[in-house]
């Protein structure tokens, strides 16, 4: 799917894993972008390769504080958060939920901008329901350690649709699953990034819990292409976007250890509090509404991850 008119783009959080590849695939159809990052857990190593692109700006901000841009913007897309479930992240993470996505839509307002929130299966919480559509409401504890970033998200939908129903600005809210590719931060307290640091140093993979826990993992370009078709759609209500194929941890593992070749073997570690034992989405909105649905399978989409690791890409 492409787009005829050229517009200009801000990313926040561009300098990130899913910021820097929506730049690429914007800028690929011709557009502007402008990627707005304070490099908390972004990388300007994943932007290198816009160097001298004439339609890429990069703007060192914190988008928690006020954001000025001296050009009109068609589309704010806010990406912006730690998404590393580190307790340093904690205060940040809510953060960025809040004050960021003020900013950020107060931007979009000012600009008339359509503006697309990178929100998140963790929406969800630990949820009672298998699969996940968007009208199931989430099981959530508050107080919990993983509520800084469910909260985080759903405050920042509700301000999203507060947006959308009083000043009329035309938003859509992308509700992202767990995403994997090149780029990806590695090591950030999530099981799949682990499994793959650990399979590419020869370490053996820290598996929490009895592994039985499910998770659903949607391969980098998938993902850009549903939030890159939401953006250019009119819908405004919530829309998964994820992988349904449904592996367990310990099958995951043991596939990372066959794609790389790793003989370190699986370690058993205690299950994190709240950890969710479920993750599934259900896309029948991205397809219906988009035409949407995700078309790498796991292990073209592992593979892939290792090569452009193993190549410094
Ligand atoms: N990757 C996934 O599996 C996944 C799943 C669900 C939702 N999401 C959401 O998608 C978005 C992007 O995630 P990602 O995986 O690319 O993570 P990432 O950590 O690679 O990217 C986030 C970027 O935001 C930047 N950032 C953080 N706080 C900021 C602030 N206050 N001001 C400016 N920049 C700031 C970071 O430096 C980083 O570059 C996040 O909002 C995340 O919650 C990601």
């Amino acid at each position: 799917m492409g787009s005829s008119k050229s517009t200009t783009s801000l990313i926040t959080g561009g300098a990130g894993f899913l910021g820097s590849h929506l730049a690429d695939r914007l800028l690929a159809e011709g557009h502007r972008v402008i990627a707005v990052d304070n490099l908390t857990t972004g990388n300007l190593a994943n932007l290198e390769h816009l160097a001298g692109n004439e339609r890429f700006r990069f703007i060192k901000a914190d988008v928690t504080e006020y954001l000025e841009i001296d050009e009109p913007l068609d589309f704010v897309f806010h990406f912006a958060a730690p998404s590393s479930p580190l307790d340093i992240h904690f205060i940040p993470a809510l953060k960025a939920g809040a004050l960021g996505t003020h900013n950020a839509l107060g931007l979009a307002k000012l600009k008339k901008a359509r503006f697309v929130l990178a929100s998140s299966s963790d929406c969800y919480g630990d949820p009672l329901v298998q699969p996940q559509s968007e009208d199931y409401w989430g099981n959530v504890n508050p107080i919990g350690p993983c509520a800084v970033y469910d909260e985080a998200k759903r405050f920042a939908e509700a301000m999203t649709m507060a947006y959308h129903r009083f000043h009329h600005l035309d938003t859509a809210i992308a509700r992202l699953f767990n995403t994997y590719g090149p780029r990806m931060p590695l090591r950030d307290g999530r099981p799949l990034s682990g499994f793959i640091a650990q399979a590419l140093e020869g370490e053996p993979l820290v598996l929490p819990g009895n592994g039985e826990q499910s998770r659903c993992c949607c391969y980098v370009s998938d993902i850009i292409e549903g939030v890159f078709r939401l953006a250019h759609s009119r819908f405004h209500e919530p829309v998964n976007l994820g992988n349904p194929g449904e592996i367990t941890l310990r099958r995951l593992a043991e596939l990372i250890l066959e794609l790389s070749g790793s003989h370190s073997g699986i370690e058993i570690h205690p299950l994190p509090v709240d950890e969710p034992k479920l993750r599934q989405p259900d896309i029948t909105r991205a397809r219906k509404v988009l035409g949407w649905e995700p078309c790498v399978s796991l292990p073209e989409g592992l593979s892939k991850t290792f090569e452009a690791f193993r190549h410094g890409d």
